[in-house]
């Protein structure tokens, strides 16, 4: 028997990615590949790619140039460059790295078996970069054959974005948006259930618009559909645009037991000068009455979002009312990126750019203003009970040597506003710990950190072994 090829994926980029990441390598697996978490032991290596900002192309760049040297040492080695800054570039980033095999696209990664054997017919690079406007059909058993079902998955609905907010790539790497049909949704959830996931994220830049176009059913009517399934417990799902955020949507949050009382709402600045620039098509007041209207539904709903400082033009009066809209909404968390310029975007053509200094104070300030929001927030949850879903190991766990179960462990899991709770067991503790995985149980809040929550299992409390490991607490 020949020995099975082994591949190593490095996944960069957004949730999309992390799904395609996952399709790529149950395909892979399905014609022979085996998987490895050691780069140098590849016979092939994937690099899926994100385009959204240059920091993440330069990532990409560093990540294929570090392996320059691999092909002398390991002729028989392939490189492949799948994703976003692949789709955008195509042939070249074979001009650049003369040693990368293939370049596949956004939409054609499932042909990569075929390119990887055209790869060795024509013994010279391969690109494929096409676009197609149908969305594939995934057969989802054959798929999840191959699959290492976890606890918590993505699941992608729909791909692509028909918005064009001026700064952003995405509909130019991921085409026009197309959504998968119902059925085939349904379908592939269900086989996750039965090989042991109990939360899903479902996936679209702009999951309000899902079947809009096609004629399926609604995005809340997909939800309805998702939560009556047998055997799942929390449904998740990102992101939502602002614009399109429709009352059935919030409505849904107050009628579905199972969907995670937690929405991720980019609203990228607080100025409607700036918003205006951007093409958002919704002004900050608008915004701000949607989220008012999400808390009259569901008054524990944990808010988080996206935003860009330094847009070409903000100025600080701007900056100021995003800073306002932050103070206001109160987030449990957000993501902020300096504003930076794609290479397909028309806001690149924008005159009045912010300089880079500039840009980086804003976003410091943001952070902080956001930290402290945060922080108050994390310790208004010490002395209350929580439910979490237990994921596993927790980091700090997975870090030490010592296997499960043969010392004081630490699990992990959410909450249903997406809270990071770690909690410890200890010896004397006479529980089956890895049967928790994938229970929903109450914890009781004993520590707060700045990203997450340290408590104690309701009625596990255990004596000999408290935790007084390395945390620091949030002063
Ligand atoms: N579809 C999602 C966003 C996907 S991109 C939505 O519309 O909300 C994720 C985030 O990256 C965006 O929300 C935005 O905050 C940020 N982003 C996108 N393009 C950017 C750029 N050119 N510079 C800086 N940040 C950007
Ligand atoms: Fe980009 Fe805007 Fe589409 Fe989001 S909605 S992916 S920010 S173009
Ligand atoms: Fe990046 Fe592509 Fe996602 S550009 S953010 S990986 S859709």
């Amino acid at each position: 028997m020949t020995k099975k090829k082994r591949v190593y994926i490095n996944t960069i980029g957004c949730q999309m990615n992390v799904y395609d990441s996952g399709q790529l390598m149950t395909i892979l697996k399905a014609h022979g590949f085996q998987e490895t978490h050691e780069v140098e032991q590849a016979d092939l290596i994937i690099v899926n790619t994100c385009a959204i900002r240059e920091k993440a192309v330069q990532k990409m760049a560093s990540f294929i140039g570090r392996f320059a040297g691999l092909k002398q040492k390991k002729p028989d080695a392939r490189m492949v460059v799948a994703g976003c800054v692949a789709q955008q570039q195509g042939k070249k980033i074979i001009e650049r790295f003369p040693y990368v095999d293939v370049v596949v696209g956004t939409h054609a990664f499932r042909r990569l078996p075929a390119l990887l054997e055209d790869r060795e017919l024509r013994a010279a690079p391969v690109v494929d970069i096409s676009m197609t406007k149908d969305i594939e059909k995934t057969d989802s058993r054959t798929l999840l054959r191959h699959h290492q079902t976890n606890i918590s998955e993505f699941v992608t609905i729909m791909r692509g974005c028909d918005n064009f907010c001026t700064y952003c790539v995405v509909p130019y790497v991921r085409g026009p948006e197309i959504s998968r049909s119902p059925e085939d949704i349904l379908s592939e959830i269900s086989v996750l259930v039965e090989s042991g996931m109990k939360e899903v994220t479902l996936l679209g830049q702009n999951v309000n618009s899902y079947g809009m176009k096609e004629g399926l059913c609604t995005f809340p009517e997909l939800l309805k559909k998702v939560n009556e399934i047998d055997g799942l417990e929390r449904i998740r799902f990102v992101t939502s645009h602002p614009k399109d955020l429709s009352p059935e949507l919030i409505e849904s949050f107050g009628r579905l037991e199972k969907l995670c009382r937690h929405i991720h709402l980019p609203v990228q600045s607080g100025s409607d000068r700036i918003l205006k620039r951007m093409n958002r098509r919704y002004t900050a007041g608008a915004y701000l009455d949607k989220i008012r209207r999400l808390r009259q539904t569901a008054p524990d709903m944990a808010l988080t979002t996206d935003i860009i400082v330094g847009f070409p033009g903000e100025t600080e009066q701007d900056f100021y009312q995003t800073l306002e809209l932050i103070r206001q909404v109160e987030y449990e968390s957000l993501f902020a990126f300096e504003y930076s310029d794609r290479p397909d975007a028309p806001a690149r053509r924008f005159k009045d750019k912010v300089e880079p200094p500039e840009k980086n104070r804003r976003l410091r300030e943001l952070f902080a203003l956001q930290e402290s929001i945060t922080r108050n927030k994390q310790e208004a949850m010490v002395g209350r009970t929580v439910e979490v879903l237990v994921e596993g190991e927790s980091k700090k766990q997975q870090k030490q040597k010592y296997p499960i179960n043969e010392a004081s462990t630490e699990l992990t899991g959410r909450t249903g506003g997406n809270r990071i709770v770690n909690f410890s067991f200890g010896l004397d503790c006479n529980l089956d710990i890895n049967n928790l995985k994938g229970q929903t149980i109450q914890v009781r809040i004993e520590k707060a950190f700045s990203n997450s929550l340290w408590g104690i299992p309701v009625g596990m409390e255990f004596t000999s072994r408290q935790n007084k490991g390395g945390y620091v607490h949030v002063a």
